[in-house]
């Protein structure tokens, strides 16, 4: 009975030992579609069989090489060229840093890729059928025998042939085995609406899940959060303290991290009289103090110094640094302006480090001599 329905020829055996007699004999027949099915292993019977070797060892290498060239590309040009980061004075592509990342991008590559190749390409997914599924065979080979089949579209299947070598090694049971109606006419598509159904109700649930689990399971007693926890916020009012206000001033005599203490507190005189500009007038500290000069004092002292505010008016002009006065003070008495201001003048130590401070200093006295040059000066 040769049908056009005809997957295959099978045989089951509960004797390993006929089995693989019958492979031998298959494999001298030039059989090419065929198979052998056991619920345990059969050694050597892959050799046997001149199984080739899968191919997805070579597709993970590859995969895994694809990270971690994809790795060190991405590293270098992330803090090489896009955005170079001094980190610990390490050079900008610091190797050894990047180690980890791309063992990681490597290992995420190679273990996601394999399985998407194995499962979208190899197994066709989401074509789920093969013949063989939901037949006697497969109970039976599943259970406590084993067997071989011979598939039709085997260029040397004969039906009579076939049966006639399985009768010649004694199997248990030969049985014919039959596509199903359903797998015949079953095209599996990638875009098949159960499919994507299914997709979709997978993600709408896990985030349904991962959305309840945050934000509700775990904020329930005995989960205790810090966010939680009784402390006023800024601008609260509280009932502990005499003057109601949450918020308290330091307490005397707290400096903040950071801040410089500056012992010339209102004594312009002592700290023209004790200070000293640290800083030589080099090429870069000059720089330093244009730049610092140009942001923070040029809009009302001018350019230059000469107190032709930018700002037209709406902010009394000060008078100019070129004065008698100014041009004889000390570098101490004029960084002293900048710390606390001078009436009108606000203070510019919040914006100004005090590297930045001296800098101005010295670009000031630049800016002194060059406006008021004398013979010497050209020699
Ligand atoms: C918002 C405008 C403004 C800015 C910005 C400003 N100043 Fe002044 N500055 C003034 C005014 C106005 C005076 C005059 C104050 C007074 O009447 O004593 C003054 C006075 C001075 C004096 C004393 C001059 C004198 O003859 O008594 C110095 C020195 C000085 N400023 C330096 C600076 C430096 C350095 C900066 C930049 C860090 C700066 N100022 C930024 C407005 C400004």
């Amino acid at each position: 009975m040769v049908s056009n329905n005809l997957y295959a020829l099978g045989a089951l055996f509960k004797d390993p030992n006929k089995l693989v007699k019958l492979a031998k004999k298959i494999v001298e027949l030039g059989y090419k579609n065929w198979d052998v099915h056991s619920s345990y292993p059969l050694h050597g019977l892959p050799r046997l069989m001149r199984l080739k070797w899968s191919p997805l060892g070579y597709i993970a290498l590859i995969l895994g090489l694809t990270g971690t060239s994809f790795g060190v590309f991405f590293t270098w040009w992330t803090m090489s060229v896009d955005y170079p980061l001094t980190i610990g004075g390490k050079p900008w592509f610091s190797f050894p840093a990047f180690v980890p990342v791309l063992f990681e991008l490597t290992v995420l590559l190679a273990s996601v890729g394999t399985a998407i190749v194995m499962l979208f390409i190899i197994f066709k997914f989401p074509n789920n059928r093969h013949p063989l599924h939901d037949t006697e065979y497969m109970k039976k080979v599943s259970v406590d025998h084993c067997g071989i089949v011979i598939e039709a579209k085997d260029k040397n299947f004969d039906y009579e042939k076939v049966k006639a070598l399985f009768q010649e090694f004694e199997p248990d049971q030969i049985l014919d085995i039959y596509y199903q109606e359903e797998e015949v006419a079953y095209k599996p598509k990638v875009f098949d609406w159960k499919f994507i159904t299914f997709l979709v109700v997978i993600a709408v649930l896990t985030s349904a899940v991962g959305y309840l689990f945050n934000n509700k399971i775990l904020y329930m007693p005995p989960f205790d959060f810090m966010l939680n926890q009784f402390r006023l916020g800024p601008q609260e009012s509280s009932t502990f303290f005499a003057d109601g206000f949450g918020m308290r001033k330091p307490v005397p005599g707290t400096v903040a991290r950071g801040d410089i203490y500056y012992p010339f507190k209102g004594k312009p005189e002592e700290a023209g009289a004790k200070l000293i500009n640290p800083l030589l007038p080099t090429k870069e500290n000059l720089a330093l103090g244009q730049e610092k000069y140009n942001t923070f004092c040029s809009p009302c002292h001018g350019w230059r110094g000469e107190g032709d505010s930018h700002l037209n008016g709406q902010f009394p002009n000060p008078p100019s640094l070129h004065s008698e006065k100014v041009r004889t003070w000390s570098d101490g008495r004029i960084y002293h302006v900048i710390v606390e201001g001078q009436n009108v003048m606000p203070s510019y130590a919040k914006q100004l480090t005090e590297k930045e401070r001296w800098a101005i200093v010295l670009y000031i006295r630049a800016l002194q001599r060059s406006l008021n040059a004398k013979q010497e000066d050209v020699q």
